[in-house]
């Protein structure tokens, strides 16, 4: 198939271009003139075409509403472990079928924007056998949306109240539910809320090493609510992502620019927290790997769907540019999850395009969060839209 269009192909702009997709994947880009011949064609119009959408932070598997507790947060409360765990309760409170839809609605909302691929945590269990349904359940809801879903086992977010200590709890999650996780397949990562009052750096330590005897990759919650050194350590264990990082000093931006550890950077919840913004600029212009994602979750932001807008607000409130904010948000999420064959055009990527109601890339700031998909590709195919 060659898809063709007269608007632009971002992050390249090439205008007008065509693309040869050959087996699911980008075989060939360039000028429609020179373009193989022979080709089944669809015509995509005017419309600005860019990768799918890779966001590489979301935490979906939960029930209850939080909003409240935002409201009560922006008046001056302060934000504690006792959150998750309301969200805990009511999470284990639902079944099997409610829980799934949740899930499924969340799904759906982020292809309904232009996501392709969907890093999803658990986390709202905090016991082997909930965390295990979380992501059945997750695995279940991913077989019938088209995106592609990432799972994360994140049994670290907090300590639950049946359990005797951190310590106690970080033994559990190290040497029983790390390898059950992985027994089944559940998910590919492992990752950890590392902060004051939450788990420590001697948890993050047994923790990734858990995960790497269990063949998982690492991912953090970093230097959100405390400068704890954690951004560091995680890119000493080789973590593939350390995320959030609004309290990052000059000395952790150095650390970060030096590995190849990925910076994910979380605009919506910073805003949403009031708790400062993560140093974007310094890490670009140090060379460090960023990504941009929602972390659309129960308690700090509950936006799903809406990378749009996170592109938007890393090209305003975070000072990137809309082209580095576009492909934080593609090659950079992409890269996030430790795959190169996602979230770029060029040839070999999989063929997971979105063409959008908008002219430029810039209308993801100019709009904020207003951009929608007109039409998207998994792999070549065109997937329907979920109204
Ligand atoms: O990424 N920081 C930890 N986890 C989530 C919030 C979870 C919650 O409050 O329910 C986050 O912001
Ligand atoms: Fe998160």
């Amino acid at each position: 198939m060659l898809l063709t269009g007269s608007g632009r192909l971002a992050p390249a702009g090439l205008s007008p271009w065509a693309l040869l997709v050959r087996d699911g994947r980008i075989a060939w880009v360039g000028a429609p003139a020179d373009a193989p011949a022979g080709e089944e064609l669809v015509d995509v119009g005017p419309a600005l075409v860019t990768p799918g959408l890779v966001d590489s932070h979301t935490h979906p598997i939960f029930a209850g509403d939080r909003s409240d507790e935002a409201a009560a947060r922006l008046e001056g409360a302060p934000y504690t472990e006792g959150g998750i765990l309301r969200t805990v309760r009511a999470t284990r409170a639902t079944d099997d079928a409610a829980l799934e839809r949740l899930v499924e609605g969340r799904l759906l909302a982020a292809l309904r924007a232009g996501t392709t691929t969907v890093e999803c945590k658990s986390g709202y269990g905090l016991s082997l056998e909930e965390e295990l349904r979380h992501l059945r359940l997750l695995r279940r809801a991913a077989s019938r949306v088209p995106v592609r879903v990432v799972a994360t086992f994140l049994g670290a977010h907090a300590v639950p109240p049946e359990a005797a200590s951190m310590a106690e709890y970080v033994d559990h999650v190290a040497r029983d539910m790390i390898p059950a996780v992985a027994a089944e397949g559940l998910a590919e990562f492992v990752d950890v809320f590392a902060d004051a009052g939450f788990f420590d750096l001697a948890a993050v330590e047994r923790i990734g090493r858990a995960a790497e005897a269990a063949g998982m990759g690492l991912r953090l919650h970093a230097e959100q609510l405390t400068r704890t050194g954690v951004a560091e350590l995680g890119a000493s264990l080789g973590a593939a992502s350390v995320d959030h990082l609004e309290q990052l000093d000059a000395a952790g931006v150095a650390a970060l620019a030096g590995s190849r550890t990925v910076a994910t950077l979380l605009p919506a919840p910073a805003l949403v927290m009031r708790g400062g913004l993560p140093p974007a600029r310094a890490l670009l212009d140090a060379g460090a790997n960023v990504a941009l994602a929602s972390d659309a979750n129960a308690g700090t932001y509950s936006g799903f769907g809406t990378m749009p807008l996170v592109i938007g607000l890393g090209a305003t409130l975070l000072g990137m540019t809309v082209p580095e904010a576009l492909s934080a948000s593609t090659a950079g999420g992409a890269r996030a999850l430790r795959r190169r064959d996602l979230g770029r055009v060029e040839v070999g990527a999989l063929a997971d395009l979105v063409a959008w109601d908008a002219e430029h890339e810039g209308a993801f700031a100019l709009r904020l969060g207003a951009v929608r998909p007109l039409r998207v590709w998994m792999a070549g195919e065109e997937v329907p839209l979920p109204v």
